[in-house]
């Protein structure tokens, strides 16, 4: 590695442009190369559920991980690295140096519409997972990104949102798993578009402290993507690297605020040498080179794939349904469009195009092959967004082959460019100069005669005709600025055609491109809805005539995507009232939720078990069936305290007022804000059962510490059940007479075990001394108080188990 007096050597041979050229990317996911101090240009990719590469291009998968929410379910720390392993492999794999994960913003509420992209409610799960995925992208060489530096935690006005907090708020909840991501060595933050208390992020004082001051975080601070809206506030504040370029607000701009002497010379100085920094960490100075990977192979990753979708789905009921006997099974009803078409992973620029997905359906299908039969009702559709053209529907015009066909065509209508691909969402295709139009068409052959839905997604003038009859035809305006609207998902447009018979017909979309249309095009098509209560009443008679029920339900793609909060919780489409008929027609129903954060279940108390499966990534089915059989255990646990419906949420607020979001509850978010409004959530945080049962016996924990210093307790629990299973032992701390506001109860830590049936065992859970930290505004340091403080050990926020007293012997301040 490169000390700092060989980096100050490099930055001092390059000339104020050469540097401030580097501060800006190349491209859209490419910082720019030096030639002259041989700098190579480094990539970029989205993270955190895969990584995507460079391109958008469907025919270049890859490997889909769990969602952020069921990573945080895993408790699991060793896993969490090995699957950040796996996303350095995926990066080794498509050339990318830089992996723009993990999301550290956290759950505040329910609505929240990329929450299925963040881990947990609590900062102090957050911060741990987080850490584990950054050791386990680093420890290959490969750099991990700590986003949104902060308060980043819904998508209302995300671009302008100011979020009005508390120092102590932000320091106690949501910077606080940026600062374990800082320990763990993360060597990218990345600066979110809103603002908090007034700055907008990308200039704000908080890059400077704690991050860069106080933490010692000697990274590199990168924009969000088209975050930075100016030149000389952020160059003065700590922002070191705007992304995306080649334009931007620096360049030229920054050069004459540097001449000028309106941005101190050093200040550019420091962000190169942070720069070189990452460059020297990630190899940037020599070619790309193959590296050994811990994962090696698909096998291989699909194998920890598996392993992960199982390990993160928490098992929330179980009135002795699961798991199931194959050899007791002779029919096996699967209900619900989710259990062949699942949500894999939710909306907006974490998208990666997986290569294969194992459907619930498929997995189901897969382990009882040979033993019993399986049905499968789809239900009716639970509003479901047409889905783009496919390799499933679709033929390409020219050549035959499934998919559909892309052409680019130039003023005249001459076509410039053709090529065969597999969707009909292309979102950055190729653009040859001189290029005026997109074409996507393609031959559907409809399953069914009837009310077709078709629709086209982008900006600019658009047309969709089928079979020479114009559908659509109009101007579409952005109304937004906003990236992963414009480029990754615009909103799509539709109209209804009848087709009268299963003839296949012609389907054409054009869009127009003009300047600021964006880069994404989007075809879709969806068959007729089929008549609700009579698809209900096969479903049910199905569930009726088969020994178990396995209904699965969940969000649309309307719902949990980037750039939009949700407006609900409620399951679309007439999904609860599908659980209820199927429930009341089989004891033995067990629900599986396909969603990346929360839902209502209405019905919770009436299935015979609910498991969530969250957005698993690709080996969905195959984890779930190893669940459902029990061939592993459900061995998530609850990231985030699960209403039984949004009126009863603490915290909702998405929408800001005049532009500002203020985080009231302060402290208060996740279960400490039920806890203090005395209310029972529907489960809690910590939450989640698995094959076998437990007996905590014995607490060992000192009753007197030194303030700043960690402890650990001793925690002895027999596995009282009939077969080996985990146990998450979880510590939450009270101090009732607290002379500051605290929560009534938090979360400080857990340690994880395993036993045999019968067996004892004990779990070391650690507590560090933040845990007993607060953060004093009138000081600005932290402080523990002295006195005694109550300490808890359970199964969940709501379920303890043990209770008793540690008293802190001596206040400390720490600056
Ligand atoms: C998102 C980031 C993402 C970036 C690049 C932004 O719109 O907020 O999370 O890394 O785009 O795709």
């Amino acid at each position: 590695m490169k000390d700092d007096r060989t980096l100050d050597r490099l930055v001092g041979r390059l000339t104020l442009e050469q540097k401030v050229r580097l501060l800006t990317g190349a491209t859209t996911w490419r910082t720019a190369a030096e030639a002259d101090i041989g700098l190579r240009e480094m990539v970029m990719s989205d993270g955190p559920a895969g990584v995507r590469g460079e391109a958008w291009d469907e025919r270049r998968p890859s490997a889909l991980l769990p969602s952020a929410s069921a990573l945080g379910a895993l408790w699991d720390e060793e896993l969490v690295e090995e699957l950040g392993g796996l996303l350095a492999a995926e990066a080794a794999r498509k050339g990318v140096d830089v992996v723009l994960a993990p999301t550290l913003n956290l759950h505040r509420t329910p609505l929240g519409g990329r929450h299925f992209e963040c881990f947990s409610e609590d900062p102090e799960l957050t911060g741990r997972t987080g850490a584990a995925l950054i050791r386990g992208i680093q420890s290959h060489g490969v750099a991990a990104t700590a986003k949104h530096y902060v308060a980043n935690d819904s998508e209302t006005d995300r671009l302008t949102v100011d979020v009005r907090a508390s120092e102590r708020t932000l320091r106690e909840v949501y910077l606080a798993p940026f600062e374990a991501a800082v320990e763990a060595g993360v060597w990218l933050v990345m600066a979110g578009y809103n603002a908090v208390n007034n700055v907008t992020m990308t200039a704000s004082p908080l890059l400077r402290e704690p991050l860069k001051g106080e933490w010692g975080f000697d990274g590199v601070v990168v924009s969000d993507w088209a975050a930075l809206r100016s030149a000389e506030e952020p160059a003065r504040a700590a922002l070191d690297l705007a992304m995306p370029g080649p334009q931007s607000p620096w360049g030229a701009s920054l050069v004459r605020a540097v001449k000028d002497g309106r941005v101190p010379e050093e200040a550019v100085d420091e962000k190169v040498r942070r720069l070189l920094r990452l460059a020297d960490r990630v190899g940037a100075f020599a070619p790309p080179r193959r590296r050994r990977m811990p994962v090696r192979n698909s096998y291989e990753s699909r194998a920890l794939l598996r392993r992960a979708a199982a390990a993160g789905s928490v098992l929330l009921t179980n009135r002795g349904v699961l798991p199931l006997d194959p050899t007791e099974l002779s029919t096996v009803a699967v209900i619900g469009a989710h259990a062949a078409a699942p949500r894999t992973q939710g909306g907006g620029s974490a998208g990666v195009f997986p290569s294969d997905v194992v459907t619930p359906l498929a997995g189901i299908r897969a382990r009882l092959r040979g033993r019993a039969r399986v049905v499968h009702v789809p239900g009716p559709t639970p509003g479901v967004a047409p889905s783009p053209l496919d390799t499933d529907r679709c033929r390409d015009p020219r050549s035959g082959a499934p998919g559909v066909l892309l052409r680019v065509l130039d003023e005249s209508g001459r076509e410039l460019h053709a090529e065969h691909r597999l969707s009909g969402r292309q979102l950055e295709p190729d653009l040859p100069a001189g290029a005026r139009t997109v074409e996507i068409s393609a031959v559907l052959r409809p399953r069914q005669a009837g009310a077709w839905t078709f629709g086209v997604g982008g900006f600019g003038r658009m047309t969709l005709t089928v079979d020479g009859l114009t559908l659509l035809e109009g101007v579409f305006l952005r109304e937004t600025d906003d990236p992963a609207v414009v480029h990754v998902n615009p909103p799509v447009r539709e109209a209804r055609a009848v087709l009268t018979s299963k003839r296949p017909v012609h389907v054409v979309a054009r869009r127009e491109l003009v300047p600021g249309c964006g880069r994404a095009t989007v075809v879709t098509a969806a068959p007729p809805e089929p008549d609700a209560e009579l698809v209900s009443a096969t479903a049910v008679e199905a569930a009726r005539a088969a020994d178990v029920a396995i209904v699965v339900v969940g969000t649309t793609e309307h719902d949990e995507t980037e750039g939009y909060d949700r407006s609900g919780l409620s399951l679309g489409g007439h999904q609860d009232d599908l659980v209820r008929a199927v429930a009341a027609a089989n004891a033995r129903t067990v629900v599986v939720v396909n969603s990346g954060g929360p839902v209502e279940m209405p019905w919770r108390e009436e299935v015979g078990a609910l498991l969530l499966a969250w957005f698993p990534g690709q080996e969905a089915g195959a984890g779930l069936a190893d669940v459902l059989f029990g061939l592993a255990e459900p061995g998530g646990r609850l990231p985030t305290t699960w209403g039984a419906s949004l009126a009863d949420a603490p915290v909702t607020r998405t929408r800001p007022v005049g532009g500002r979001l203020p985080y009231s509850e302060g402290l208060h978010i996740g279960h400490r804000a039920w806890l203090r409004a005395g209310r029972a959530p529907a489960f809690w945080f910590g939450h989640g059962l698995g094959y076998t049962t437990w007996e905590y016996e014995a607490v060992d924990a000192p009753t007197k510490v030194a303030a700043g210093d960690a402890f650990t307790m001793r925690v002895r629990l027999r596995n009282t059940g009939t077969r080996a299973g985990r146990e998450v032992v979880q510590v939450y701390m009270a101090r009732p007479g607290s002379s500051v506001e605290r929560p009534l109860r938090w979360f400080v830590g857990y340690a994880a075990v395993r036993a045999e049936a019968g067996r004892a065992v004990t779990a070391d859970v650690e507590v560090p001394a933040r845990a007993l930290r607060h953060w004093s505004e009138e000081e600005r340091a932290w402080s523990t108080e002295p006195g005694p403080y109550r300490l808890m050990v359970g199964r969940s926020a709501g379920d303890r188990r043990w209770e008793g007293t540690v008293t802190v012997e001596r206040r400390a301040v720490t600056g």
